[in-house]
């Protein structure tokens, strides 16, 4: 069973909304539990203080560590996470509350006032998680939004796992839309494809879909989803190892084959065409330019793919755009598709294989072939 406790000077707050619906059925169904104890319950004078003035003077008040340390130390060492609620914390992830659904459980201990004194974080290793870059009036909001999101995960509590596999940070990116009956509302139709029963062409609609709103909405997702399929480690600047330098290492001859895409209405250029054009003109690249259609909620979405190959690897593009087109007709991610368009591109075996193995620690299920 996977264990909550939680340690507040409110402890009639939980459980609270996780005592109803998915998180309350689950309690009831002994999937998990929640303990609530009252911080109070270890202060050892007769008003129970909790908390002091702020050493260095300033307003409001610290929580004291001596009397959270023995709140602490009442809850027996389990191999726990002990996490403590702060605005100064690392934000929570649903690849951090993926990582705690699949341990025991968590201690979560809330704090109010300022805060807490900063030697018990260091005495007792407290891991500071945040909710979001906003300041809340205690941790218990944010316990009982990380407790919601880790109960869903836990094995048994949401009817169809698939729920909790394809949903939004799942592959890094944001949900694609999602639409039910009418049929039409308020004039706007179904996507048309979503009713095709071609679940195929759904599932690259979806995961176009998915990808354009991350692109758009989480800049910052989009740039570690793409370092990430590209097998980049560090900060994800770059889609893979060429990324930004392709028009030197084409210069140079290190590099066989460029290809740049990118909605054929951005008006940003998505890389330097002008000096790439350049290099046609000193007979060095050979260019093509396709347009592809894509269906999207408000109707079909122009892609404009631009492929360059050196003198001689001319080959490369057609090979390129015919495994595109090959790929579109095929389910999911594809082992041995990945590999010859890396080996396209000009990428290393190193590189190619650090990808595949990167998809595969974060979708095991996804590669076939
Ligand atoms: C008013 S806040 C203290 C803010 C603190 N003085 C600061 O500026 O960082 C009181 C308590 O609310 C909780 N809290 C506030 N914002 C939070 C957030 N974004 N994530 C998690 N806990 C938060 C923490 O437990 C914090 O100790």
């Amino acid at each position: 069973m996977w264990r909550a406790s939680v340690l507040t000077i409110f402890p009639e707050m939980f459980p609270g909304p996780l005592g109803v619906s998915l998180a309350g059925r689950a309690m009831s169904a002994g999937l998990w539990s929640l303990e609530a104890r009252d911080i109070r319950d270890a202060a050892t004078d007769k008003h129970r203080t909790v908390d002091d003035t702020p050493a260095g003077g300033g307003p409001g008040m610290v929580m004291k560590a001596d009397v959270l340390a023995a709140a602490l130390d009442a809850i027996p060492q389990d191999g726990r996470p002990r996490l403590l609620t702060s605005p100064r914390g690392a934000p929570l992830t649903q690849e951090r509350v993926r990582a705690l659904a699949a341990g025991p459980g968590v201690v979560i201990l809330c704090t109010r006032f300022e805060g807490v004194d900063e030697r018990l974080i260091k005495a007792r290793h407290l891991e500071e998680v945040s909710l979001g870059d906003f300041v809340l009036s205690g941790g218990e909001p944010a316990a009982l939004a990380l407790l919601d999101a880790c109960v869903r995960l836990i094995p048994g509590v949401m009817g169809k796992e698939a729920s909790g596999v394809e949903e939004s940070f799942s592959e890094g990116l944001l949900e694609y839309p999602q639409y039910t009956r009418p049929a039409v509302f308020e004039g706007e139709p179904i996507p048309e494809i979503l009713t095709s029963g071609d679940h195929a062409k759904v599932a690259a609609w979806r995961q176009a879909e998915a990808e354009r709103i991350t692109r758009e909405r989480r800049p910052d997702l989009w740039a570690a989803y793409t370092a990430a399929s590209f097998g980049v480690e560090g900060p994800p600047r770059a889609v893979g190892p060429h990324e930004g330098r392709e028009l030197a290492l084409m210069r140079s001859g290190a590099k066989p084959l460029s290809m740049f895409v990118a909605p054929a209405s951005d008006e940003t250029p998505a890389f330097p065409e002008e000096e790439f054009d350049s290099l046609i003109n000193e007979g060095k690249l050979t260019k093509k330019v396709v347009i592809e259609t894509m269906p999207g909620p408000g109707g079909p979405v122009e892609i404009r793919r631009v492929l360059y190959a050196r003198q001689g690897e001319e080959w490369r593009i057609e090979a390129f755009l015919m495994l595109q087109a090959l790929y579109g007709t095929l389910p999911g991610w594809r082992v041995d598709l990945e590999r010859l368009t890396g080996l396209l591109l000009g990428y290393d075996r190193k590189d190619i294989e650090g990808f595949l193995a990167r998809v595969l620690r974060r979708r095991p299920g996804a590669l076939r072939g």
